[in-house]
């Protein structure tokens, strides 16, 4: 199969054996947080400091984490395979950069990213923000985490939906498919003909729509499936 362009969305499964938890798996992010307070505007605008504290303990976090094999795989298929590779990711951690992978695509944010919500500013985020800070720009108290909540657009859906249209292979590492417009990328990238696999731990919401698929922990089935692709 010549896969020249591929296409890869990831989720927080792969970032999990790097030791930043999951949303949805036992204990995870949303067993311990009501979505609405933390990840949505409404939630900001009534609590600001309760969502800047969420968010200051996940990037504090997030600077400790490293790595695992899993993106390391990633960063070396862009590295060697001979035609495009660029990943779409739903995570806000810096993982995927920290391997080496340059052509990443952060739909939900990053949580190095700091965003005014009065004039649009964005600027790099400090470990530790709170709702007093002055934006840079503006001046005024009005600084928020640079990440997508929900009931809001993801960024760069233009050039992610580009990549979907030209994908040979569409894979989708670490997500439970509950999310959209993400969940429904595979469907997109089928319909414009490209092969299709899931990697993950367990079967997501959406694996009916892919082609193939393959169960595992990420820092074992992605090293052997990158082989696969780059010839062993
Ligand atoms: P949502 O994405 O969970 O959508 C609500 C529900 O509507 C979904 O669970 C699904 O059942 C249904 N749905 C939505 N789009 C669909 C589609 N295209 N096809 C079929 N069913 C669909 O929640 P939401 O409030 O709509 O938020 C969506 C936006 O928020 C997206 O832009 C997403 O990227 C963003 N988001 C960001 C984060 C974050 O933490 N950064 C988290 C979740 C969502
Ligand atoms: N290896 C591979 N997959 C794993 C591993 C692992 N070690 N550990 C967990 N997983 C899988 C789980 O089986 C699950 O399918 O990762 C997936 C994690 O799913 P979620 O917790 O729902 O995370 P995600 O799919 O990224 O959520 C999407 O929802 O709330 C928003 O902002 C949030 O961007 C996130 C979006």
């Amino acid at each position: 199969m010549s896969a020249d362009n591929i296409v890869i969305l990831t989720g927080a499964g792969i970032s999990a054996e790097s030791g930043l938890g999951t949303f949805r798996d036992e204990g995870g992010l949303w067993a311990q947080h009501r979505i609405e307070d933390v990840a949505t505007p409404e939630g900001f605008a009534a609590n600001p400091q309760l969502v800047h504290d969420f968010y200051n303990a996940r990037r504090a976090q997030s600077l400790e984490a490293t790595p695992n094999a899993a993106h390391v795989a990633l960063a070396r298929l862009e590295a060697e395979h001979k035609g495009r590779v660029s990943i779409v990711t739903q995570n806000v951690d810096g993982l995927h950069e920290a391997a080496g992978s340059k052509a990443v695509m952060h739909m939900h944010g990053a949580l190095d990213g700091a965003l005014c919500a009065a004039c649009d500013h964005r600027w790099s985020a400090p470990l530790v923000m709170q709702p007093a800070d002055l934006c840079p720009n503006c001046g005024q108290p009005t600084t928020r985490p640079d990440i997508v909540w929900f009931g809001e657009m993801p960024y760069q859906m233009d050039q992610i939906w580009q990549h979907l249209r030209d994908a040979d292979l569409f894979v989708a590492i670490g997500t439970s498919g509950n999310v959209y417009p993400a969940a429904a990328f595979v469907q997109d990238a089928d319909r414009y003909g490209a092969h299709t696999v899931e990697l993950n731990l367990e079967a997501s919401a959406t694996i009916s729509d892919f082609a193939e698929a393959r169960f595992g922990k990420a820092s074992e089935i992605v090293p052997a499936w990158v082989d696969e692709v780059l010839g062993g």
